[in-house]
């Protein structure tokens, strides 16, 4: 049956029980209706009575059993409200409203097994979301979900931003994001963000609060229209999620808004994840770090023993001093352990994460680091080794609680793990949420580079803070065709950051990499950004662990550190100014527990000007701005490093004028006046 003819048989059909099928948002602006259509179960999404999704069928197929997605009837339906504001513990805005109108509709089958479902969904002013809730029943147990069979049938072909997911060959989110009508898209990771043809609406698919489940892809569409399906990573033998009801699945989410600046910051996600399950979050603290680290990365250092050995103990206490001199809470120290030397991806297994090498005195430099007031973040790389990790964690995580160590950098290099399972399968979503678990009990911070995507888990633990998940500036410390392009941030902004932090590691100064040697790979390897830019990046790239990429002999001299030693890392709000997907954003934000705000504007590879006007801030106060712009004649590609940095009053009556180079950024710190002595 053609689609728009099922969408007017939905509707007829599901007329008598229309009341009970059917959720509106608050605002009644977003709305999802369910219903059967010959034994198969639809929903559709409308906003102000336009269609978003077309009739979209749902279902599963379990292995050894008939795929339950027909003979289905609707048996009942609630409906409820659920309203609450609850308070981060750090985050782009410190409180979050969780205001929904929820439908629950129990669906079973009427032939064969007789299974049953509840599907619940939640319609949110900002987006609607649900998933299935599975009870436990006489002839659904213990069982393997060979597929999920959620549809996604958008009604217009709208403009997609999106990275491919390469399955089964590379499961990596360190990819290059690039736009296409969804009528072409192939295979594809979530988030995927989308504008109408018409420009009017805006929205993001996505899921959240997956919990031993496996990591959803996207499958594009059959036959040229615009169905996306379900398409989950896999153990290694094929089977997509193994389980015992009761159970629920994570939430498909569809998170919906009229601008483009509208889906930032967003909470869509953090509000279908549980409240904290850590009943003091005292330790956990958003801090800026620097770290032993870009040299590797630019070749100056290795992580192996030799010569170059970056993780010294001697080095280490050159950086504690360094974090503590300029007021960097912490100093990242990679390379630390035994195991990497050799090819310490292939030796995954070889990796300690208690033994240090023989130069590198971890008891002495827990003790510094603490004499100087300085987080020692640990470095625990697993190259996808994942029970070589899980025998050591316990003894490692104990090890670290003793020294104090309260912050762990993790990494999983590599696109199967050692059992051959996807980077993405239930096997990971288990292995990432058992390491969340056990850090939360140690007291340990997490920054998890090589993640599966972030889906709102940091409401339920807090000390899962930053991770990557996202082409960072490392690949442009690799150069050549991995170098990431100046448009590269602007869609970051609106794909990737829409989920949640990320340690992209900013604060490059020496773009051109002109004071250090050949890099690791190639000769071209530079940053494709002014430095203005680098600096506007800790505004508008949110991270609470926000580091300082650069060697800190690069930072000797520069007037633009200080922005870097000012610039805050926890908000109490969060305003995108203005924004266009690929293009720009600027971004203003204040800071938690202080009357000062920041502004980050970024551009890509075009140079663009704004007004903007500072209505944000408080009426009848005068304030200071210090304002760090490109300098005259800067250009990302030809002529990078000019920074200049002025100060000068402002209120809530002025207009910013904003000028960006090619490439190029501006970061703005607005202090009142009162407090304000000018450097
Ligand atoms: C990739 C990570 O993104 C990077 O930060 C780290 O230095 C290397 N893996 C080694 O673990
Ligand atoms: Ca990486």
């Amino acid at each position: 049956m053609r689609m728009q003819t099922m969408a007017l048989v939905l509707a007829t059909i599901a007329a008598p029980a229309a009341a009970q099928t059917r959720v509106t948002s608050p605002d009644n602006r977003n709305e999802v209706q369910v219903g059967i259509h010959e034994g198969a179960l639809y929903y559709i999404v409308n906003r102000d009575g336009k269609s978003l999704l077309t009739p979209s069928r749902l279902g599963f197929v379990f292995r050894g059993q008939p795929p339950l997605r027909d003979s289905l009837r609707i048996a009942d339906s609630s409906r409820s409200t659920f309203d609450e504001t609850w308070t981060q513990p750090w985050g782009e805005v410190r409180r979050v409203r969780n205001h929904y109108n929820e439908l629950k509709v129990s669906v079973q089958e009427n032939t064969g097994p007789r299974r049953q479902f509840t599907l619940a969904v939640r319609a949110f002013n900002d987006g609607v979301a649900f998933r299935y809730e599975f009870p436990n029943q006489p002839n659904l147990g213990e069982f393997e979900i060979m597929d999920e069979l959620t549809e996604f049938a958008f009604a217009d072909n709208a403009r997609a931003w999106s990275i491919p997911s390469n399955r089964p060959r590379l499961d990596r989110s360190e990819q290059l994001y690039s736009s296409q009508p969804i009528s072409t898209l192939d295979s594809v990771q979530t988030p995927i963000t989308m504008e109408t043809r018409d420009g009017k609406t805006f929205m993001v698919l996505h899921e959240a609060n997956l919990v031993d489940y496996a990591r959803m892809n996207i499958a594009g569409p059959r036959m040229e229209n615009r169905t996306l399906r379900v398409d989950l990573a896999p153990y290694a033998d094929g089977v997509k999620v193994r389980g015992k009801t009761p159970f629920n699945t994570p939430w498909r989410t569809l998170q919906i808004a009229d601008r483009a600046g509208d889906l930032a910051p967003s909470v869509l996600g953090l509000n279908l994840n549980p409240p904290s399950v850590i009943a003091n979050t005292d330790w956990i603290k958003p801090m800026k770090y620097v770290g032993i680290w870009w040299g590797m990365h630019i070749n100056t250092m290795t992580w192996s023993s030799g010569p170059k050995h970056g993780a010294t103990t001697a080095n280490t206490k050159q950086y504690i001093d360094f974090a503590a001199a300029n007021g960097l809470g912490g100093v990242l120290v990679e390379g630390w352990n035994v195991g990497w030397d050799g090819d310490w991806i292939q030796n995954r297994n070889a990796f300690s994460f208690t033994q240090a090498y023989p130069d590198y005195d971890i008891v002495e430099l827990a003790r510094y680091a603490k004499s100087k007031g300085v987080h020692l973040i640990v470095h625990n790389e697993t190259s996808g080794g994942i029970q070589n990790y899980e025998r050591q964690i316990d003894s490692a995580f104990s090890m670290y609680e003793r020294l104090g160590l309260d912050a762990i950098k993790s990494g999983y290099v590599t696109d199967l793990t050692s059992e051959g399972h996807s980077h993405w399968s239930q096997f990971m979503v288990n292995h990432y949420r058992h390491v969340i678990q056990k850090a939360a009990e140690h007291h340990i911070m997490l920054d998890a580079h090589e993640p599966i995507h972030d889906t709102g888990e940091r409401r339920t633990y807090p000390n899962m803070m930053a991770r990557e998940g996202a082409r960072g500036q490392e690949y442009n410390a690799w150069g050549g065709e991995g170098g990431n392009p100046p448009e590269h941030e602007t869609i970051l902004f609106f794909t990737r950051m829409l989920t949640g932090p990320m340690d992209f590691t900013p604060g490059v100064f020496d773009i051109l990499r002109t004071k250090t040697g050949p890099a690791r790979r190639n000769e071209d390897s530079r940053v494709r950004t002014t430095l203005a830019k680098q600096l506007a990046l800790y505004v508008v790239l949110y991270s609470p662990l926000q580091m300082a990429a650069d060697l800190p002999e690069n930072y000797a001299g520069q007037p633009a550190f200080q922005w870097i030693k000012d610039v805050a890392v926890d908000w109490d709000t969060s305003r995108v100014i203005d924004g266009k997907i690929g293009d720009y954003v600027i971004v203003a934000r204040k800071q938690k527990d202080s009357p000062q705000w920041f502004l980050g504007a970024i551009t890509d590879e075009e140079a663009r000007t704004f007004d903007v006007p500072l209505t944000f801030l408080d009426p009848g106060k005068s304030y200071v701005a210090d304002i760090y712009a490109d300098g005259t004649g800067a250009d990302w590609l030809t002529n990078p490093t000019p920074v200049r940095i002025t100060h000068r009053t402002v209120t809530r009556a002025t207009r910013l004028h904003i000028v960006l180079a090619k490439g190029g950024g501006q970061a703005v710190r607005i202090r009142p006046a009162s407090a304000a002595t000018t450097p």
